[in-house]
């Protein structure tokens, strides 16, 4: 089976989670389409603050390419950003193709309590007509581990 896991880091937690989860999927090939904020703090900032005004311009050209056809499982993970997902998270779902029928698994990270986080992500999945067969919120105010991770990776392998 083949998944295809999205997710958006600035600071490297949903990054880490989301490598996490994907250890305990040996029943998948796990593909990874990142978008991660990189360079110095204010570049990461100015950047983040173009996505939360809806200017994707700079990947563009990537978010072209998102397309779920060849996978089995979708999975999105997104940090929070003021109880919401970032906006891209918005631009990704409006942007993916062949999505409708597909089983998807939404998951957040964050350091407080995650917000509506969770339950945006996958009313917005499924008014595309895909399907979400698990969520999780990985909540931790300072370091974040990746035991939690993990074993959601491995309920996730054991699903069919
Ligand atoms: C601008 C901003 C707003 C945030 N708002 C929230 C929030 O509302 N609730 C929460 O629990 N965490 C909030 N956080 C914490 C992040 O969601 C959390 O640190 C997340 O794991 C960051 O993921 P990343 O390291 O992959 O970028 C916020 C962080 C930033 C930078």
């Amino acid at each position: 089976m083949k998944t295809l896991i999205i997710y958006f880091t600035m600071g490297g937690r949903t990054k880490k989670t989301a490598e996490a989860i994907a250890s305990a999927l040996t029943n998948y090939e796990v593909s990874y389409f990142p978008i991660e904020l990189t360079g110095k703090l204010r570049e990461k900032i100015k950047l983040l603050d173009k996505f939360e005004n809806k200017d994707f311009s700079l990947i563009d050209a990537d978010l072209s390419t998102l397309d779920a056809l060849l996978y089995d499982l979708i999975m999105f993970g997104m940090p929070t950003y003021g109880n919401f997902p970032p906006k891209i998270f918005d631009e990704i779902i409006a942007r993916i193709k062949n999505f409708s029928g597909k089983r998807a698994i939404v998951f957040n990270t964050a350091r407080f309590t995650g917000g509506k986080t969770l339950d945006y992500m996958k009313e917005k999945v499924e008014e595309t007509g895909a399907q979400v067969i698990e969520q999780a919120k990985f909540r931790k105010l300072f370091w974040i581990g990746t035991k939690n991770a993990i074993k959601f990776g491995e309920k996730i392998n054991k699903m069919q």
